[in-house]
């Protein structure tokens, strides 16, 4: 049987894109994208998934305060979640959420981590660290989801070249097209596979 997967978003959602677009070339084949959960309800990754035909959900994080990951945990449940995808969710999950989803977490960031990450570092920022520190690669990583921000194991990484003149909107998209859009569809599919032998 097929993992059934959860994306949960805060944005643009091109990573959820790629993901949708990994699911109709047969690149995810061991899940399948059965829900898209937003903390913003303005977000523009609920359009993609509603245009997919994928089911989507709100979890307003700033209507629901203390009781955020409580309505979210429930939301999963409901839906019978095996996996759960952070692309490009920009909420700090505590350690009760994380526990609760063990090993069914994957995230993915705009670096080669352990290089800029952690609290603080999310989309652009992250970027604008990368090149304020002069370094001469970057790239993205895919991980397991744990209560350190960005500290679970590594499941797959992609170096990306910076180049002359990049600015963190460059070398964003640089990141994305290169990196993230590639091994996050191929990480979801190892870990649905995985899963499947369990
Ligand atoms: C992506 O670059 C993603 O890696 C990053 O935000 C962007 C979201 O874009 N995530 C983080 O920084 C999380 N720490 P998207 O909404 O177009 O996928």
């Amino acid at each position: 049987m097929k993992a059934k997967i959860s994306v949960l978003v805060s944005g643009g959602g091109t990573n959820l894109q790629a993901l949708i677009d990994a699911q109709s070339s047969g690149i995810i084949k061991s899940g399948e994208i059965s829900l898209v959960i937003s903390n913003n309800p303005d977000a523009f990754a609920l359009e993609r998934a509603k245009k997919a035909g994928i089911k989507t959900a709100v979890c307003n994080k700033k209507e629901l305060g203390d009781k955020f990951e409580t309505e979210l945990i429930s939301i999963l449940e409901e839906n019978g979640t095996n996996i759960i995808v952070l692309a490009g969710f920009m909420c700090i999950l505590s350690e009760k959420f994380t526990s609760h989803f063990a090993d069914r977490i994957i995230n993915v960031h705009p670096s080669l981590i352990p290089s800029f990450c952690g609290k603080g570092f999310y989309g652009l920022r992250v970027h604008e660290a990368a090149l304020e520190y002069g370094v001469k690669v970057t790239g993205a990583t895919v991980h397991f989801v744990n209560e350190i921000p960005d500290g679970g194991k590594i499941i797959m990484q992609k170096a990306v070249e910076i180049k002359e003149g990049d600015t963190p909107e460059i070398l964003q998209k640089r990141v994305m097209q290169e990196a993230e859009w590639k091994i996050l569809p191929l990480s979801l599919e190892k870990v649905c596979n995985q899963l499947k032998g369990e």
